[in-house]
């Protein structure tokens, strides 16, 4: 069984306590068909190493095979699809960076498995810099960025929206969701439980964040707007 508990320190301090892998696979049950819909977007906001999301990424993906494994092509174009909508926060730097490697060595290995021969070295670029953005080292209930002490920074934390415009050409949107903490309490409120339920689902700046800037490029050179 997974460690659940790295040191009392860190759970004094920022309550650390991984769930247990059975945990997980009972909840990600009780909204099993969102769990396999390729596109479909979670944020964790206290996403530890990932224990949640790595758990709905392979969930995806097994959907993202079961469609796509003879056509490489497409499977890669899916596997990115699902990969860029899954989003983490977490305070503590370590427990991001493990979370961005966890998260690529579950999409890689499948990539490995399907494309084989066709993998392309920059679709893997793609793809690590698609989890840097996607999950953020940052503070959750403030909205900020941290340092690597776990301390606020003035950096907002900025969610990237991604989506396929045309054939293999992918939209970036970038929103700041700082407003939230400057609304008013019944705005910022109704806010937040809208961005719970839909995040980016419909993404007019003034209601869901604000919207800073949008780049469009093929999906194996996202990494290029960087
Ligand atoms: C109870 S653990 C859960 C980790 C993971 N979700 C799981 O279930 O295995 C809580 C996590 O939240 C992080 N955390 C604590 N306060 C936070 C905050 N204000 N913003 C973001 N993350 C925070 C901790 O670093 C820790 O990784």
């Amino acid at each position: 069984m997974t460690q659940q508990v790295k040191s009392k320190q860190r759970v004094a301090e920022h309550g650390e306590v991984f769930t247990a892998e059975r945990e997980v696979k009972a909840m990600c049950d009780l909204v099993k068909q969102e769990t396999e819909r390729i596109d479909s977007r979670f944020l964790e906001p206290a996403c530890g190493d990932g224990n949640f999301l790595s758990e709905i990424l392979s969930r995806k993906l097994a959907i993202v095979k079961k469609k796509y494994r003879r056509l490489p092509l497409d499977y890669e174009k899916n596997a990115i699809l699902a990969l860029s909508s899954i989003y983490g926060v977490d305070i503590m730097l370590d427990n991001a960076i493990a979370c961005r490697e966890r998260l690529f060595a579950i999409w890689n290995k499948e990539y490995k498995a399907v494309c084989k021969k066709e993998c392309s070295e920059d679709t893997r670029e793609a793809a690590r810099f698609i989890l840097s953005r996607n999950i953020v080292c940052g503070n959750a209930l403030t909205l900020k960025c941290v340092d690597e002490n776990g301390q606020d920074t003035d950096e907002p934390i900025v969610f990237s929206e991604w989506a396929f415009v045309t054939g293999s050409q992918m939209q970036r949107k970038d929103y700041t969701f700082d407003e939230l903490l400057n609304g008013d309490d019944n705005s910022k409120k109704k806010k937040a439980k809208k961005e719970q339920l839909t995040l980016f689902n419909e993404p007019q700046a003034d209601e869901e964040g604000k919207f800073l800037k949008q780049y469009i490029s093929d999906y194996r050179r996202v990494q290029d707007n960087g």
